[in-house]
């Protein structure tokens, strides 16, 4: 919710933008002269100022450098008269972020105050907190504190963030995070999870219900995105949104106001936004699955996550942390970790990224039963494998020829054979990054694979490999 301020002495103009302003949830008020506008700016932070260019034969241009210096620096929209192109030029000069021309569109007014505000929500992005609570995020490599440099910045601001990332990259924990070092750290935390939302119940689940509003609504009902009025409202999955759903919600993210289904008055929600997804949405803009306006309101902020493969640095310390608070959870004593399996923790390149870690780590504890220390063989057979099979490749594949420049003398296979066994080897590997990734879930299998659930079983017969290893 924003605060505004419209000076000018003509009630009508005060009502009409007032009340554009009022039904987009800011919060409005209005002053009749210059001096009391200006003593309202100066006592009270306010983002947005309209201010008619002539009060009472006075330009009020002049008072435009003192506004703009109050603490809170307002954006100041200029009412001009109409067709004065030098009136709105001057408006422009004088460092106004917009001009709108008397009598003022209702449709006007709501697109520049939009804008002005999509504006001072990036402006406000750039300043990082002091005292970032990490809220359980482990790293320390370069790529992860850009990432946390980020965070820092949404927390500090209003403005919309989209998070992208690989699967298990800690797209929930940064949201989270996002919103307990925000100032809306003691309201709701609402997740709307896309990928689980009915598609018959779509719009009840989100904008609320009315009673009798379908069969079986026997009482009024608030949808997720009323519950997270004042809060944080997490879209996570976006891409999963339903085309037929991102029109209504673009309109949800613009004037934070919506009608309950069966509803016929609109209500109001001041929500933070943070959406995350896995997908590539400039694609799926492309292909025309997903709005392009969506996306550009959506990433007024920007956090795109690294895979652990490229925060190698992150892994031992990962590793440790998890190591104690899963012995902690399993209330075993704790293991330590022999430098070989430290080796291959590094060396691996967990697709399923630090989700994946954490469920090999449980993995290994389990197998090392009272072992007091983990060693590679602890770990599940398609780790080692990966890692073995990735040193070998570095090593030379062919031999070099023998001295005298003579041919090798190796047998090659023919190339049909060569054709099936190196098919059926990346089958067997990607089947078990599969796996790994999606954390054996069949369902999510399929999704990421492109596979039918009979094809995927077909494969998991014929290389062994189980969603649960
Ligand atoms: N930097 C980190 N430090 C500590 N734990 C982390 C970190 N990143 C992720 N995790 C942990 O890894 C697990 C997966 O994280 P999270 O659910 O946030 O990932 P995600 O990106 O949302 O994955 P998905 O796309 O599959 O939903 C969680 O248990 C989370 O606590
Ligand atoms: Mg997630």
């Amino acid at each position: 919710m924003a605060n505004i301020l419209i000076i000018d002495n003509d009630s009508l103009i005060c009502d009409r933008v007032g009340s554009v302003a009022y039904q987009m949830g800011h919060q409005t008020s209005c002053a009749k002269t210059l001096i009391t506008g200006l003593r309202k700016v100066q006592s009270a932070p306010y983002d947005i100022v309209f201010l008619e260019a002539q009060i009472a034969g006075r330009n009020s241009l002049e008072i435009m450098p003192k506004i703009r210096a109050t603490l809170s620096a307002p954006e100041i929209i200029v009412i001009t008269a109409f067709g004065d192109p030098d009136e709105a030029e001057h408006a422009i000069v004088n460092g106004a972020w917009d001009y709108i021309e008397k009598p003022p569109a209702k449709e006007a007014v709501k697109l520049t105050l939009i804008r002005a505000l999509e504006y001072r929500a990036e402006k406000s992005i750039g300043k990082p907190l002091l005292n970032l609570k990490r809220n359980g995020m482990i790293g320390n490599s370069q790529r992860f504190n850009a990432s946390l440099d980020l965070l820092s910045q949404a927390a500090g601001s209003n403005a919309n963030v989209l998070i992208t990332g690989e699967t298990g990259t800690g797209k929930e924990l940064f949201a989270k995070a996002i919103h307990a070092n925000s100032s809306r750290a003691s309201q709701n935390f609402v997740i709307v999870d896309c990928t689980s939302l009915p598609e018959t119940l779509v719009e009840s689940v989100l904008f609320g219900h009315t009673r009798g509003a379908f069969t079986g609504a026997d009482r009024y009902q608030d949808g997720l995105i009323k519950q997270a009025d004042k809060g944080t409202l997490f879209l996570d999955e976006i891409g999963e949104l339903p085309l037929s759903i991102q029109k209504s919600f673009l309109r949800v993210t613009q004037e934070h106001q919506f009608r309950p289904v069966g509803g016929s008055q609109e209500i109001k929600s001041e929500f933070r936004l943070i959406a995350a997804t896995n997908r590539n949405l400039e694609a799926m803009v492309c292909q025309g699955r997903f709005r392009e306006d969506l996306l550009f309101r959506l990433r007024t902020l920007l956090i795109e996550l690294p895979p652990l493969r490229e925060c190698r640095e992150d892994i031992r310390e990962l590793t440790l942390f998890y190591m104690d608070a899963l012995c902690d959870r399993f209330e075993i004593p704790p293991k330590q970790c022999s430098l070989e399996f430290s080796d291959v923790m590094t060396k691996y390149k967990w697709p399923g990224n630090v989700r994946e870690l954490i469920q090999a780590l449980e993995k290994a504890l389990l197998a090392a039963r009272d072992e007091p220390m983990l060693f590679p063989k602890h770990l599940p057979t398609h780790i080692r494998i990966q890692v073995a099979r990735n040193s070998v490749e570095r090593a030379p594949a062919v031999p070099a020829p023998p001295e005298g420049g003579a041919k090798a003398s190796r047998t090659l296979p023919d190339l049909e054979t060569l054709r099936k066994t190196t098919s059926s080897e990346m089958e067997r590997t990607y089947l078990a990054d599969l796996f790994a990734q999606v954390g054996g879930d069949l369902k999510k299998a399929c999704r990421v694979s492109g596979l039918s659930r009979s094809r995927l079983y077909a494969l998991r017969k014929k290389y062994g490999a189980s969603p649960k290893s």
